[in-house]
Parts: structure tokens; sequence; C-alpha cells
């Protein structure tokens, strides 16, 4: 079987956020189980593209609106991927220095019409396409609608939504730069009177996964708008579990680590990072050190981490390390609460630091609001740091409360009140340095490699066999 996944991120090409790395980790999985499993994605100019080697395999012009455009698909060179990886070079839009910006719309149907393109010249066609997210959510349409890939249209088409909060609409009089296709089908594009790439995926592709179960449950409720659509397709729709790249992210071999550990004696690895961060950051290495993760946005909580934070340092002699970007507001409150003793931050991306952080942290805050599925409390498990999360999304399906014979703090609903106190709930957990050393060794064992999932999606394309 010979799959295609079509991606803007792809670990460790590009990396905004989650999607990268499943989309970097799923196919070397997919390819241990007697697979072809490869990526395409935009040609970006970043550090990776910069230093690595691509060879042409492919050239055309590609046909937007009016406008021609040239462009070359790329080939990694070297096979330090496992898998192998295209990148779509349309200068004109894709060759930045960022992933997303605002002309998102013109800058990912040139990369899906290009990929389309690419696709009319292979002798042997994939048996899947996978798409994900709703920069990518055109080309189930496409597929199947626009006369020029015809050709194409009986290849199955898998979408998955990572975050069904970004859904791509743009006005209806940009519809001219979607090749051509029988206008009588212009409903399977619209979207309260917006074309809008999330519901067009969903509605055309073959079938539709979300990243956890209960993600695709809870989108039946509240989908920005698509819960409606959700529950009419329901029937083509399944929430597969992410898993995490068990090999990245291994604190035995982890080079980003101050020190190696494994589950059979974590306490001498994780004191190491610890100590570390804590001399790095300023913090009293002696008190539990709680971190948090991620983008500075409403889905994550990130509004309510100064108030949050300042309580919870009242309350609890410990110490509190963020890393992460976002909303301006966010990052100014978190600049001016530097000045809070036992608190500090990196406002910023760091991939080395947050290995850094998982290892050496005692508790992994994650009071997301929406959380697709998260990777982040997977992350932390393998690392043997406990997580505190809301129960909502994949962290209800991976994270277990310690009262229910569970693993991880979780509590329900986020306000200041109940993420202080589950912050206060952590910190007598960790008094008890005998349970919370017990409870680290077993989350590490916890195995939430991409083995079991990577199965399921491959069920899930020899179902939709021809
Ligand atoms: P989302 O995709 O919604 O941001 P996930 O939990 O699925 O959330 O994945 C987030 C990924 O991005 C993780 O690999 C996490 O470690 C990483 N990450 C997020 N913010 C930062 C940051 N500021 N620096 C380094 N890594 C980050
Ligand atoms: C999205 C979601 C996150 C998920 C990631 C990977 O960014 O917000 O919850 O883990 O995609 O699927």
């Amino acid at each position: 079987m010979d799959i295609l996944h079509v991606s803007a991120e792809c670990y460790p090409i590009a990396k905004i956020g989650g999607l990268a790395d499943v989309v970097g980790a799923l196919p070397k999985y997919q390819k241990k189980l007697n697979t072809t499993s490869n990526v395409v994605m935009p040609f970006y100019n970043n550090r990776f593209t910069q230093e690595n080697n691509f060879e042409i395999v492919y050239e055309n012009k590609l046909e937007m609106g009016k406008e021609l455009f040239s462009f070359k698909v790329l080939k990694l060179s070297n096979n330090s991927l496992e898998f192998d990886l295209f990148c779509i070079d349309i200068p004109e839009f894709l060759y930045t220095g960022y992933v997303y910006s605002a002309n998102d719309t013109e800058r990912f149907l040139a990369f899906q019409i290009a990929v389309l393109d690419w696709l009319l010249s292979f002798e042997k066609k994939p048996d899947i396409i996978h798409v994900h997210d709703h920069h990518t959510g055109l080309i189930p349409f496409m597929i199947t609608q626009s006369y020029k890939y015809e050709s194409l249209k009986n290849i199955p088409t898998v979408f998955t939504i990572h975050n069904a909060q970004y859904q791509g609409w743009f006005s209806h009089k940009k519809v001219y730069l979607i090749p051509e296709f029988n206008f009588a089908k212009v409903g399977l594009l619209d979207w309260s009177s917006n074309i809008n790439p999330l519901a067009a995926a969903i509605k055309c592709a073959w079938r539709v996964t979300t990243v956890s179960p209960s993600y695709m449950e809870e989108l039946k409720q509240d989908a920005n708008g698509l819960e409606d659509l959700l529950k009419h397709e329901s029937e083509k729709c399944v929430g597969i579990l992410n898993g995490i790249d068990w090999n990245v992210w291994n604190p035995k071999t982890d080079n980003y680590l101050i020190s190696n550990y494994d589950s059979n004696n974590p306490v001498e690895g994780k004191k190491s990072n610890k100590e570390w961060l804590c001399q790095e950051f300023n913090l009293d290495k002696d008190k539990p050190l709680f971190a948090f993760i991620g983008r500075l946005v409403g889905e994550k909580g990130s509004d309510l981490f100064p108030e949050i934070f300042k309580r919870a340092l009242a309350e609890n002699d410990i110490s509190i390390l963020l890393l992460g970007s976002g909303n301006k507001e966010t990052e100014t409150q978190l600049n001016k609460l530097q000045e809070e003793k036992n608190y500090n931050s990196f406002i910023g991306y760091d991939e080395r630091l947050s290995h850094i952080i998982y290892a050496g942290a005692d508790f992994l805050l994650m009071p997301s609001r929406v959380e697709p599925c998260g990777l982040n409390q997977m992350y932390s498990l393998r690392y043997g740091t406990t997580p505190i999360v809301n129960t909502i999304g994949g962290l209800k399906d991976t994270v277990i409360d310690i009262d229910d014979d569970g693993f991880g703090i979780c509590h329900n609903g986020v306000t200041i009140e109940k993420v202080t106190a589950a912050i206060t709930k952590s910190n007598l957990f960790y008094k008890n340095q005998e349970e919370y050393l017990q409870n680290s060794k077993k989350i590490m064992l916890i195995d939430h490699s991409w083995n079991n999932s990577a199965q399921e999606y491959i069920n899930l394309y020899k179902s939709l066999k021809k």
C-alpha cells in the first residue's frame, strides 16, 4: 500500500505545533507495517531547507485563476527521515521564513494545486491520499470535482482534523482560483456563505478522522459552527488517538537532555535536568517545579495564567516555569510576572529547552479549554513528569486522575480556582516523595508510541480499497 501524506508542517522540517510531530512520525510507523508512506509539504525558507540537499523530481507550471506560476517538486536527497520527503517549491508563495501568514488562502491553494498536478504525472498513483487540516482540505474537493483531475478521482482520500477551530474560510469571490469544476457543485465548498476548506474536506473526503475519540464526540457539540455537518457525516467519521515518536522522545537517548535516564532509575537524571533549568532560570531547585510548554492562546487556557500563577505561588511553596509564545497581551503580563519570586519564563520557541523541561519539571500544566489530542501530556508521561490536565479531548483519553487509580491530576473545567486547586493537590501529592517517585516510574512505561494508532490508520485505509 502506497500512502501520501499532504501537510503544511512536518517535523523536523517545519514545526509550529503538534501537526508537525504527527506528520513527522506517523509515516515512519506506517512503514514498519509494510506500507510505503511519504510526505509532501511546502518548501519553506528555513534552516532545514537551507542545510539539506534536495533534488528536482518534477517541474511544471500551475494555473491559479488567470495566473501561471512555475513550481518544482523537490525530494530530500538523504534518507535521514526514514520516509521520502517531497517539498513543493513555489517561490512566490511558499519560500518564506514562516509557515502561516495573512495570504494563506492563495499560498496553500497554490500548494494543493501543485500537489495534484504532480500526482497527474505519476504512472502508479498512491493508494491513499491522507490530507491534514484545512490547509490541505480542498484536495478532496478538487480531486473529485475539478475536471482537470478526473484521472485521480478514484483515489481514496482521508482527512484528519487536528484542530477544527481553524477552518481557513475565504470569500466566494475567490472561487475562480479553484481549477474549473461543475458549478452546480459549489455547495460542497460552502459553509455559512463562505468557501470553507475544513467543511469541504468533511463533505468530500472518503473518511474523516480526529486526533482522539473524545474530540470527535465533542465536535458534534461544539465545532466552531460545523457541529451539524459533523453529525450529518458521522458515519464516515472516527477518532484515532495520536501517538508519539518513541525514538525522538526517549529520555534514555535524547541528545537535548543534560542527563539521560530511564524508568529503572529516573531520579538522578531528572534531578540534573531540573538543576540545569533552575540555574538557568534562577529558580530554587528544592521546590517542586511546575511547567507549561505551548502556544499562548485561549484554547490552552493561557489568558488565565497570570492570575493562576500569582495565586498558586502565594498558596504553595513551588516554582513555575513557562515556555511559549502567542497572544501579545498574555506575553506582556507574563513578562511582568517575572518580578515575582519563584517564577520565570522563556517567551519564544525553543525545541531543545522543551525537551529539558519535559525531563526536568515535576509537573506539566495543561489547562486546555480545547485539546483535540495534545502531545505534551504524552511527552511528559514518557519523561516521568506528572501531567495536570483539564479532562477534555485527547487529555481525557490519555490521563486518569490519581484518585481514580490513575497517574495524573485532572480537573474538570478551566477556571482560576480549579486550576489553582489542581496545583495545590499536585503539591500535596509531591510531598509524599515515595508515592511521587513510584508514579514517575509507572508513567514512563505507558506505551503511547504510534504502534497501535498507525495500525488503526492502515485498517481504515484498507476498508477503503476499491
Ligand atoms: P498544539 O499542536 O495544539 O500546539 P500539541 O500538544 O499537539 O499542541 O503539540 C505541541 C508541540 O509543540 C509539542 O511538541 C510541544 O513540545 C511543542 N511546542 C509548543 N510550544 C513550544 C515552544 N514554545 N517551544 C518549543 N516547543 C514547543
Ligand atoms: C493540533 C491540536 C493538538 C494536537 C495536534 C496534533 O494542533 O491542537 O491537540 O495534538 O494538532 O494532532
